[in-house]
């Protein structure tokens, strides 16, 4: 089992914004809503778009190409076009860092 690992500064992801990153070459879309930072696939499942150009509504981010939308926390989709999860990950804040654990 991998272990959760540092891919940002918590002062470089602000409440209210997507930030992408990468770990290990897998594209990451950090999301800080409230308390909580939220990680997932940074690309869309209707086309190939990255989630991190999107809008966070609520606990949801929207891809602004066509409009689906994706639950924060399970990657479910929540609005057409796109009919298929995004894949998510295990995301935590430590101190000052943000991690995440990709295995
Ligand atoms: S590429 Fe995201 S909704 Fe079409």
């Amino acid at each position: 089992m991998s272990d959760f690992r540092t891919v940002a500064r918590l002062e470089d992801v602000p409440p209210g914004t997507l930030v992408p990153v990468e770990l290990d070459g897998e594209k990451i879309v950090l999301a800080h809503v409230g308390e909580r930072v939220y990680a997932l696939h940074d690309q869309c499942s209707h086309e190939e778009y990255p989630l991190s150009s999107g809008e966070l509504v609520g606990d949801q981010v929207t891809c602004v190409l066509h409009g689906a939308r994706f639950d924060l926390e399970t990657g479910t989709p929540r609005a057409l076009p796109a009919v298929r999860p995004v894949k998510t990950y295990q995301a935590r804040v430590e101190g000052e860092e943000v991690q995440v654990r990709i295995g």
